[in-house]
């Protein structure tokens, strides 16, 4: 198992298997990490990866459509896209 903590929800805490979804987990645990197409298209799940970015799967041709290089550089991530291999911290951008 391992653990994803959700800190834009108060530092939600989860326990998961390993190589989950980050969307899928979120929606399943009500965690919060927003979002719209669940298909890697519409960039609403795009989150940043606190801490261990390096527990994460590769980033996909789908994400770089979205991301620019320097946010895929600086740890960002399609949560649609996302699986988690090991602890991971997420926060994101709050929509008002
Ligand atoms: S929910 Fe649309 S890109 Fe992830």
């Amino acid at each position: 198992m391992v653990d994803i903590v959700f800190v834009t929800n108060d530092r939600k805490t989860v326990s998961v298997a390993e190589n989950s979804n980050l969307l899928r987990v979120s929606l399943r645990e009500q965690c919060g990490l927003p979002f719209k197409c669940g298909g890697g298209n519409c960039g609403t799940c795009k989150c940043h990866i606190d801490k261990g970015l390096e527990n994460t799967d590769p980033v996909k041709k789908k994400e770089r459509n979205i991301l620019s290089d320097e946010d895929i550089e600086n740890g960002y991530r399609l949560g649609c896209q996302t699986f988690i291999l090991g602890d991971v911290e997420v926060s994101w951008e709050v929509k008002k």
